[in-house]
């Protein structure tokens, strides 16, 4: 028995730049039995969304899946929805085993514990000679020591462990997390009402003050939900705006607001 039967193809490097970069560059290179998961002990360059950079260490767990959506009966349409649906399957493994911690999505694509982040998703779609595929890149802080992360990492991330009485590794939670995403995407497939129901529920910007970062401009508004196709809802003066991008800027930590 393969240690993740969903996983038809493993590449597990103690070191990587980023475990999206090798997965992209062995999915382009070669016809592959997908999924494939390229999994690292340690990343030197982990990628973020846009040009972020994601730090991790020891403690943290950092994958990437690469699948054919055909097979998954994925269709362009899910693209957008593909990291939210993620962060749903990443949430509720970690509830099922370990119950009570205070978990929500920040749309589009992190994990929070009370505001912090713990977690990160990359979703990519790449054509490659042998079809488009699909990866999606995940990184967690499992038993990360963010004392030695970089000061901005330090002020807005958190380790699954700071929220657990027992000790806790990444091995612990992959397994999990993979059987959650296998069984999440017949779900996104068929446009399950209970998966977008879940995100709306995860949403840790409802009600929120908000500014979205649009590129040409800034949207100043209120968090109005997550919909059904994964867009943010904002409320501004004239109704509620849908977003299918743009960054949701961070406040500054309270201690140096004035
Ligand atoms: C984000 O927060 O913007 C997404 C972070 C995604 C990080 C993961 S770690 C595994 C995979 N490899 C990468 O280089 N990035 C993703």
């Amino acid at each position: 028995m393969p240690p993740f039967p969903f996983a038809r193809t493993l590449v597990h490097r103690p070191i990587v730049d980023s475990t999206s970069d090798l997965a992209r560059a062995l999915i382009t290179s070669e016809s592959i039995d997908l999924p494939l998961l390229v999994l690292a002990d340690r990343q030197t360059k982990g990628r973020g969304r846009g040009d972020h950079a994601w730090w991790s260490d020891a403690g943290s767990l950092t994958f990437t899946l690469a699948l054919d959506p055909e097979t998954h009966a994925l269709r362009r349409d899910h693209e957008p929805r593909f990291a939210l649906a993620s962060a749903v399957a990443i949430i509720d493994a970690i509830a099922a085993e370990w119950p009570g911690l205070p978990l929500g999505i920040r749309w589009p694509n992190d994990v929070e514990a009370l505001g912090k982040k713990l977690g990160g998703i990359l979703p990519e779609r790449l054509d490659t000679p042998f079809g488009p595929r699909l990866l999606i890149g995940i990184g967690l802080n499992v038993s990360t020591r963010l004392d030695h992360a970089p000061p901005d990492v330090r002020l807005m991330a958190a380790s699954l462990s700071d929220s657990l009485a027992e000790p806790i590794e990444p091995s612990d939670v992959l397994s999990v997390l993979l059987q959650s995403l296998e069984s999440i995407l017949p779900r996104l497939a068929a446009d399950d009402p209970m998966l977008a129901a879940r995100w709306a529920e995860l949403d840790t910007l409802l009600g929120e003050p908000l500014r979205v970062d649009l590129g040409p401009r800034i949207l100043n508004g209120i968090g109005r939900g997550i919909d059904p196709r994964g867009a943010l809802l904002v409320g501004v003066e004239e109704g509620v705006v849908p977003l299918f991008g743009g960054q949701v800027l961070r406040a500054p930590p309270a201690s140096t607001r004035s």
